[in-house]
């Protein structure tokens, strides 16, 4: 029988910590369905005691999420942990992740506590914890750079105490393999009732070893891996699940464990992942990149074409890429459009949504002969944005680029009802449109990203629009795709713009861990 390996993602927390890569509660919510879809293990939903936008996703991923653990991070204070506690009491399954920095230079410089004190703080923390749930998990961040005895002296309390999970973060991507998994090993075999807890790793990537780090510390018995969908996560981000997840299944010689991962839904992941944060997949990303089953050589195409295995290791399809194959067309009716969502696992809420996206349908279907998944995908991520967000609304656009001209633009809004008109020119069409909405919106947002993706490939297909806009402490990511990309940019600028302006849409700071 192999042993299980619990795969935990971090997306909605650390990799949150992404610069600009904030998400709305609804685009947390999506993600936690998408992660809850591909059979995680642990979700952590978030740092309830960040911010109250925070603790308002936790709870309700916590309501809406079955078949995963939900998870909130606390630092190891009392009223962290208590509204970490609060934050997960709805979900059917609830973990505290508590932590405290153990290495020297973070107690002395950082926390300003000696080490005694900071053993004494993780094992009250532990009982806080306790109160709302048994399933407690203590890191010593920066696991990396501490002192071995010092670990085992803190993780034989806190297990004493209660803790369930004991995770061994290398919290500033420091470590090397050969060494990362002694610690492991060491740690496991020092620790009295070590095998009573799950053992767990937590890496950075900041030397680009985060997998490989990961991957070592569990063939040294580690049990649970924290990940991210694309690697998002703090600086240069986290171990990426989808690495993590394949190699582990790949390779059934080297570990002989199993995950419970629905591997197809890994592609449709990082999809959604990209879009909400506006980080683009790399082409030559392992696993997700556009290029990651792509034979360009004559020579690797020709084997491939005489036995696949010459040349991939993994099948495309069982990461989710789909063949690009032509779904429907101009004359798909409603029942087959609607029945397509469903094959992708993409649940409207109300008919008055279908409605409104099959009507988009048929109006991209107009303009592109051709329909594939990924348009689909684009096509209904505008129609999750509910009515009540969208105070700002494009009617109308008209951009007149000429050579030697100055790109004119003139839009029409509906601003909360209202219609309201604006024009304005600009360097190039798009900077035009911008600047005709902002003499309507008055914004007073700053542009940090404006990102253009083809979705598929061909001179008419749609452009998927990132656009990142800062206001105060608040950053929001706003998209839109649209087979014009001047009307695509307008929807993302105008998605983002509804977002700042949506009283739902917490203020979340950045780097608050
Ligand atoms: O990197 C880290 O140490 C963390 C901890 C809070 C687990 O993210
Ligand atoms: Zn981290």
């Amino acid at each position: 029988m192999k042993q299980h390996l619990v795969i935990f993602d971090t997306t909605l927390r650390d990799g949150e910590q992404s610069p600009g890569a904030s998400m709305t509660r609804e685009e947390k919510i999506r993600v936690a369905r998408q992660l809850e879809k591909m059979r995680v293990d642990v979700i952590e939903a978030g740092f309830a005691a960040a911010s109250p936008g925070d603790f308002e996703s936790i709870q309700a991923i916590a309501h809406a999420i079955k078949d995963s653990t939900i998870c909130s991070l606390a630092r190891a204070n009392e009223n962290d942990i208590n509204r970490a506690g609060e934050a997960i009491r709805p979900a059917k399954s609830g973990r505290i992740h508590t932590f405290i920095a153990t290495s020297p230079i973070h107690m002395e410089k950082k926390l300003r506590m000696t080490p005694d004190q900071v053993v004494e703080q993780a094992v009250k923390s532990i009982g806080w914890a306790r109160q709302y749930t048994d399933d407690i998990e203590f890191s010593a961040e920066d696991a990396g750079r501490s002192e071995i005895d010092f670990l085992c002296r803190i993780f034989e309390a806190v297990i004493k105490a209660g803790a369930t999970t004991i995770n061994v973060p290398d919290t500033v991507g420091y470590a090397i393999p050969f060494q990362y998994a002694e610690t492991m090993r060491q740690l496991i075999e020092r620790v009295p009732n070590s095998d009573n807890v799950v053992w767990s790793v937590h890496c950075h990537n900041d030397l680009g070893l985060a997998v490989s780090n990961s991957l070592a510390a569990v063939l040294a018995g580690a049990r649970q891996v924290e990940c991210t969908i694309n690697g998002l996560g703090e600086r240069a981000g986290n171990a990426a699940l989808e690495e993590v997840v394949m190699a582990v299944r790949t390779r059934p010689d080297v570990f002989e464990l199993e995950t419970r991962i629905d591997t197809t839904q890994i592609v449709p992941a990082s999809k959604l992942i990209s879009q909400i944060t506006g980080y683009p997949v790399q082409p030559n990303k392992a696993v997700v990149g556009a290029n990651a089953f792509a034979h360009e050589s004559g020579i690797h195409q020709d084997g491939v074409l005489k036995h696949r295995e010459t040349y991939e290791i993994m099948r495309a399809q069982d990461v989710g890429w789909s063949q690009n194959k032509l779904v429907l067309g101009k004359h798909s009716g409603r029942n087959a459009f609607k029945s397509r969502l469903q094959e992708l696992g993409i649940e409207l809420d109300s008919d008055e949504a279908v409605n409104a996206a099959f009507a988009r349908f048929k109006e991209l279907a107009d303009r592109k002969h051709e329909i594939f998944d990924e348009d689909l995908h684009a096509l209904v991520s505008d129609e999750v944005v509910t009515p009540d967000q969208e105070h700002y609304k494009l009617l109308y656009s008209h951009v007149c680029s000429e050579t030697g001209e100055m790109p004119h633009a003139k839009v029409i809004l509906s601003v909360g009802g209202v219609e309201q008109k604006g024009e304005a020119g600009g360097g190039g069409p798009v900077d035009a449109t911008f600047k005709a909405i902002e003499s309507i919106v008055n914004s007073g947002a700053e542009l940090m990203l404006y990102s253009v993706n083809a979705i598929t490939t061909g001179t008419d297909a749609q452009g998927e629009v990132t656009t990142r806009l800062t206001k105060a402490d608040r950053v929001v990511n706003g998209n839109g795709a649209d087979t014009d990309i001047v009307i695509a940019s307008a929807r993302s600028y105008l998605n983002a713009l509804n977002k700042l302006h949506s009283s739902l849409d917490k203020v979340k700071a950045q780097g608050d861990v």
